[in-house]
């Protein structure tokens, strides 16, 4: 899989699906302990902003914590240790007892990944429920009950170019054949959440060609799509990496190609990523290291 999505040369507005092969399907990385960690401080601290759920998802919620309990049975099976009332995380010594979260809520706790479950809708697919602990400048409260075409209304050419073919491609998914693609963005805090409010990064007058590096971190999403048998909902799945920007360009050829991808990205898109003032001092950077 690889790491750096630009490097690919994929243009923005595209879908960029693969094939995910069950054991891929999540992905453990070294920060999983301190990230299970944040996670559980958020949905303390703000649980209303990082979980929502209609009543209706209950069953799909059900059905997602029973597929990745049974994943990580398979495929980590050092991880967890359950029976029908507790879950232990034998690796960073959290308890749970299951009657006491919604199962979506508890699904998130368990694994890096986001979740989101959509079902099918007479205006597209429709957003039921999700735990997103690590959000880009986006509200998910503000995003429940709304449609594809709405949770993407601030995307340019979201609405023009990919509504239809995503929806197509969600109508086209089959239980066992999950999907994956990515998605990536330069950010200038290390920090996972991230809600709207926090969108004054191409306000930001401190990054400079010196201190870009040190001061900006490349935000990577791997996300996964599969279609869940039982309930028909669609499970999306969101793993968020972060790379400070001073590692990724030490990698041959990802200073020129990162500029190169930055480069291209057209301007309302710029704007949409809050590249703003960021930009000028980043490119000088990276043309630096190439
Ligand atoms: C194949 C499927 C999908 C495609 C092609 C797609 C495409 C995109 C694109 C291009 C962006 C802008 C990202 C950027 O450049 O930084 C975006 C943002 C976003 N996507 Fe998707 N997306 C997909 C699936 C989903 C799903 C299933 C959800 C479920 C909730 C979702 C929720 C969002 C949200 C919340 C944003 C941020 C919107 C905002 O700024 O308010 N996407 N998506």
């Amino acid at each position: 899989m690889d790491n750096y999505p630009f490097a690919s040369g994929r243009s923005h507005l595209q879908i960029g699906i693969k094939p995910l092969s069950e054991a891929e399907w999540i992905d453990i990385s070294a920060a999983f302990a301190a990230e299970l960690a944040e996670k559980e401080r958020l949905l303390q601290e703000r649980h209303a902003e990082v979980f929502v759920a209609l009543p209706e998802s209950q069953t799909a919620q059900q059905e997602t914590l029973t597929l990745l309990i049974n994943h990580l049975q398979t495929y980590a099976p050092e991880l967890y240790r359950h029976d029908h009332a507790t879950l232990v995380n034998q690796q960073t010594g959290q308890i749970w007892h299951r009657n006491e979260f919604a199962p979506l809520d508890l699904a998130g706790r368990l694994v890096q990944e986001d979740w989101v479950l959509l079902r099918s809708g007479q205006q597209g697919y429709i957003l039921v429920a999700g735990s997103v602990c690590f959000p880009l400048r986006w509200s998910l409260p503000a995003k429940l009950g709304q449609p594809m075409t709405q949770i993407h209304a601030p995307v340019p050419g979201y609405q023009s170019k990919l509504s239809r073919p995503v929806d197509a491609l969600f109508d086209r998914l089959k239980p066992g054949f999950p999907v994956w693609r990515m998605n990536w963005n330069i950010v200038d805090t290390p920090e996972l959440f991230l809600p709207p409010e926090r969108n004054q990064q191409g306000q930001n007058l401190t990054i400079t060609d010196e201190n870009a590096g040190e001061k900006l971190w490349l935000r990577r999403e791997r996300q996964s799509l599969r279609r869940l048998p039982l309930s028909d909902h669609i499970l999306f799945g969101i793993h968020t990496y972060l790379f400070p920007l001073q590692q990724v360009v030490q990698q041959p050829g990802m200073a020129a190609q990162l500029a190169a991808a930055i480069s291209q990205i057209p301007a309302a898109i710029q704007a949409y990523k809050s590249l703003g003032l960021i930009q000028k001092p980043l490119l000088d950077y990276l043309r630096q290291k190439m």
